[in-house]
């Protein structure tokens, strides 16, 4: 069993006290479903109810860290070093529509870089920690990326956008380029459980633009933890400034940067074609 730090520990103790309300508050939205209003002013509260659980015990346990929280915005702390980036609920839309595939994720962002990060997935109870040169963990059994080593046995992941968000022909050109040299694409609908997964070998690559510091922050110490690659699609190391972000296993993280550097360049599908 892998010895978890003190850091680690005070993590995942807060993010399972969010995750005790979150799970009891998805068994609702199933029922809420059918409801006239539907259930979204009853995810936005139990999305806010998380987030304040988990500020709550990371001040408690860390009073010094300053935060950045998606639905607080930023508190400064004391101590300028360290900051927690938390997302109460990754997978909103999931959770929205009852579908079992959403998870919290705290990261700390040490001197402007991810250094710790919890990923976790209250349904299936899975818990992914990582901490900078301690490896990548899922319930304690270490994690390390695939060995996958040719684009036509990869699984890759990815965010689809959607009405009003993002660049839909230049995703479309990346998705066409994708399909037509690997083994398949998922979109799950959750960046940090996307990262996560790529960190434990299910997914060989992930890639998103659109993105925020408290989606990826986690899953990027994760999967580097694991031994995979992780930049922006440019190829440089700004994620979490250009909330653009490329994660992949070592054989494959730059083939797959090629495929969506070539994609963009040739542009967008002929509608119609
Ligand atoms: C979203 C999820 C989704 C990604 C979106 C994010 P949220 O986070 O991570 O997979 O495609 O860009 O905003 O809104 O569910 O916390
Ligand atoms: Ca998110
Ligand atoms: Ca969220």
């Amino acid at each position: 069993m892998a010895n978890r730090s003190a850091l680690i520990n005070v993590m995942v103790g807060a993010v399972q006290k969010a995750a005790k309300g979150l799970v009891r508050d998805f068994g609702e939205v199933e029922q809420l479903q059918v409801s006239k209003k539907g259930p979204a002013d009853f995810v936005s509260t139990a999305d806010k109810k998380a987030e304040r659980t988990l500020m709550k015990e990371l001040q408690r346990v860390r009073p010094k860290f300053g935060l950045l929280m998606e639905e607080g915005g930023e508190i400064p702390g004391a101590d300028t070093s360290n900051r927690w980036l938390v997302d109460p609920l990754d997978g909103t839309t999931n959770f929205l529509h009852g579908i079992p595939h959403f998870c919290i994720s705290v990261a700390l962002e040490r001197d402007g870089e991810p250094f710790a990060g919890v990923v976790y997935e209250p349904v299936g109870d899975q818990l992914f920690w990582a901490e900078k040169g301690a490896g990548a963990y899922l319930n304690g059994r270490r994690l390390r990326v695939s060995a996958r080593r040719h684009m036509d046995e990869g699984l890759f992941a990815t965010g689809i956008p959607f009405k009003g968000v993002r660049d839909h022909p230049a995703f479309l050109a990346e998705l066409e380029g994708v399909m037509a040299v690997s083994a398949g694409v998922r979109r799950f609908g959750s960046a940090a459980l996307d990262l996560a997964y790529v960190a434990a070998g299910r997914y060989d690559g992930y890639w998103e633009t659109g993105l925020s510091p408290w989606d990826i922050a986690a899953g990027i110490v994760l999967v580097r933890e694991a031994g995979g690659f992780v930049t922006t699609l440019d190829g440089t190391d700004k994620m979490l400034k250009t909330g653009s972000i490329l994660a992949a296993n070592d054989n494959l993280h730059t083939p797959l940067r090629k495929v969506l550097h070539d994609a963009h360049r040739k542009g967008a599908p002929n509608k119609g074609a």
